[in-house]
């Protein structure tokens, strides 16, 4: 049987298209990550989101989501995110650089929304586990923006530490089985946000007491959204992870 020519642009168009996801768990492979909607609290409120992705390669993402949440406005809905499939797996000590580049904007936004725009980044004492599990002992957060008075899980345990160029705000608290520790912009919105990682996990291991030999288990980019209507745009996003 012979397939007729004509299939194969028709396959190639399919492949280059933007695509779609609108599922509570919906995740779609991206070049080297992969996106996920993971709407895990959205049965707080009221709404719906969809992410899209816009292009990827190996190295570099480009994707946009779509949410309009209502109710419930002290409580996350989801965390639509990018996560590299090959950033992870590596203990802090032998993290030579963690080159990251994320460029992202609000192309729409309603008054009054509450959400931010950060990086969740898991360690744990083996080699690999999933992200919130009982492998976790560490959540690593970075905030590029907190919009609405929304603040991270703990409370406030430094004020304008400088850490990979930017000054931040750092939180600490208990979930779950993990220890969270979110660093917080304290000079607003960073859009074209272009670091190495290692600065971060450098600092934890030297002045948080993080034990050198976590492994890094997993990297993820994206929102957590509370309340409001948004568009956002992360027009390129890219992180690896250079050995020692
Ligand atoms: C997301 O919102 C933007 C701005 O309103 C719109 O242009 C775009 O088509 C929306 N995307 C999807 C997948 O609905
Ligand atoms: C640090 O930030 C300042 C101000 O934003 C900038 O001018 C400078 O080039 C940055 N330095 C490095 C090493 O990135
Ligand atoms: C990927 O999509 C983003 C957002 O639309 C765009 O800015 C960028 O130029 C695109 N990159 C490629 C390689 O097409």
């Amino acid at each position: 049987m012979h397939l007729p020519a004509l299939a194969l642009p028709i396959l190639f168009t399919g492949l280059s298209a933007a695509q779609t996801i609108t599922g509570q768990f919906d995740c779609l492979p991206a070049g080297g990550f992969t996106l996920c909607q993971n709407l895990w609290g959205k049965t707080f409120g009221v709404g719906s989101q969809k992410s899209t992705l816009m292009n990827a390669t190996t190295g570099t993402v480009a994707w946009a989501t779509n949410y309009t949440w209502a109710n419930g406005p002290n409580q996350v809905k989801s965390y639509a995110n990018v996560e590299s499939v090959s950033a992870k797996g590596i203990q802090l000590q032998n993290v030579a650089s963690a080159p990251t580049l994320w460029d992202w904007t609000y192309a729409t936004q309603s008054v009054g929304i509450r959400a931010d725009v950060a990086y969740d980044i898991w360690f744990g004492k083996a080699s690999s586990g999933n992200p919130a599990t009982s492998a976790s002992a560490y959540e690593i957060m970075i905030w590029l923006s907190g919009l609405g008075g929304i603040q991270p899980v703990g409370s406030q345990i430094t004020t304008g530490t400088v850490v990979a160029n930017h000054t931040w705000n750092l939180w600490k608290g208990p979930n779950a089985n993990w220890e969270v520790l979110s660093f917080v912009s304290a000079a607003g919105d960073l859009n074209s946000f272009d670091v190495d990682l290692n600065d971060f996990f450098t600092y934890l291991v030297e002045e948080q007491g993080v034990a050198p030999t976590q492994y890094i288990q997993s990297i993820q980019a994206g929102t957590e959204a509370f309340v409001g209507i948004a568009n956002l745009v992360t027009n390129a996003y890219s992180v690896s992870i250079v050995p020692k």
